[in-house]
């Protein structure tokens, strides 16, 4: 095992069959370790075949027994690792190697080469023995990649069935001699955990083994008006005004109508008053967190923005300057934030059932970036209007955003002073 030490670097390898979801895994751990602060970047062995030899190889050209084509594929899968340990020479702490990597030779090669740059390794095997989960994945992500545009559907799965045998006729299993690795087996039914120590590492076992590949919305919305709103007052603990017991209402009919009243809907709120009363007219006892009571604004707290500027004007310049990173005096910053709604997200990913989350306007600012992989800096920015429900969809390849906007409509002051 490597140095404990801080600050260290990380190989992350994935091992698996083509179709096991890998590259939907790749993505999401990226977004998830980028959101967390931890610059992370996928390199995709997939993709670079494409652009250097074109789409549309044929099944023959995986088969292990064809030597030219297995020495052009080993120079690829070079290239790309050069790639992601020349990325982890900057600033980045993360690159996620997205292969098959399914040989021993081929992980020995990796395994040198993170020894030799100092970096800790971790292979991520997906194993998948379902055939319904495979035949799905391999019609929502395989059929249309760019291998097979203008293939008709009966050619593409029998030659990507031929290119998975070749691959299985080859594939060798993690072992106990390999260092560190973690095994998901049958989406997360078993999971297999080897020498795996250390935060980031523990992050990413968390995640992965929590995380489901069943698409499904997650609902954000914000507590209706407060009296502080009313007022541009920020933090505290106050009720809604009757504007937000309007949209608590509104709310809860179009959630009878969405979801029908047996439907197995949570909702999830805050441990403030403003987003239990929201949450009040639903019916549904609430799960209460308080990792999604809103952003603390410290010695500010029951300020307005422009009370704010006038009288700890360098506090509101220093917001100004970098308000993801800026934290209020005894209060918390974005940065703050993130950290503690990770809980949450882990939570969510979990369910495979629908669930409302009714919260505050930093909070859902931090889980709506984790949903759609918006950098840091955007964060703080993001458009989260009262009285609006936000529907997220997350796929392998994105995050679908649908608005559904809510009677009264209620204007609010920027943060502007
Ligand atoms: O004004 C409502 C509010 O939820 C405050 O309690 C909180 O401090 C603020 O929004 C967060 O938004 P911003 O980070 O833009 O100030």
């Amino acid at each position: 095992m490597t140095r404990p030490r801080r600050g260290r670097k990380h190989l992350i390898a994935l091992v698996g069959l083509p179709a096991r979801g890998k590259t939907f895994t790749a993505r999401k751990l990226a977004g998830y370790l980028a959101w967390l602060g931890y610059p992370t970047r996928v390199f995709n062995v997939g993709e670079r075949r494409r652009e250097t030899l074109g789409p549309g190889q044929h099944h023959e050209f995986f088969d292990p027994a064809n030597r030219d084509a297995t020495a052009q594929r080993q120079r690829l899968a070079d290239a790309v690792l050069d790639d992601a340990l020349r990325w982890l020479r900057g600033d980045a702490r993360v690159a996620i190697y997205d292969a098959t990597n399914s040989t021993r030779e081929r992980r020995d090669g990796i395994r040198a080469r993170a020894a030799a740059e100092d970096r800790d390794l971790l292979f991520v095997e997906i194993v998948n023995h379902d055939p319904v989960v495979i035949e799905a994945n391999l019609r929502e992500t395989k059929l249309s990649s760019p291998d097979y545009a203008g293939v008709d559907e009966a050619s593409a799965l029998t030659d990507f069935r031929a290119r998975i045998a070749h691959y299985e006729s080859a594939y060798k299993t993690l072992r106990d001699d390999e260092g560190a690795w973690l095994r998901i087996v049958d989406r997360g039914r078993q999971v297999e955990i080897h020498e795996v120590w250390g935060w980031i590492p523990g992050r990413i076992v968390s995640f992965l083994t929590n995380l489901q590949v069943t698409r499904r919305p997650v609902w954000l919305t914000r507590h209706g008006e407060s009296l502080w709103n009313a007022v541009g007052r920020i933090g505290g603990d106050p009720e809604l005004s009757p504007r937000g017991r309007e949209f608590a209402e509104n709310l809860a009919c179009f959630v009878r109508r969405h979801f029908g009243r047996d439907s197995d809907l949570d909702v999830w709120t805050s441990t403030l008053r403003r987003t239990i009363e929201t949450a009040a007219p639903l019916g549904i006892e609430p799960g209460q967190w308080k990792a999604l009571d809103e952003i603390h604004a410290g010695v500010c707290d029951g300020m307005t923005y422009r009370e704010i500027a006038a009288t700890l004007p360098a506090e509101f310049e220093a917001r100004r300057r970098d308000k993801f990173s800026y934290r209020y005096p005894r209060g918390e910053s974005y940065q703050d934030v993130v950290q503690r709604v990770d809980r949450v997200i882990i939570e969510l990913e979990r369910y495979r059932t629908p669930v409302l989350v009714i919260a505050h306007r930093a909070v859902l600012r931090a889980l709506r970036a984790y949903f759609q992989q918006l950098p840091p800096a955007e964060t703080p920015f993001l458009p989260m209007p009262l009285h609006t429900l936000l529907q997220l969809t997350p796929s392998a390849y994105g995050c679908e955003e649908v608005r559904v906007e809510f009677e009264p409509r209620v204007e609010e002051s920027p943060d502007r002073g």
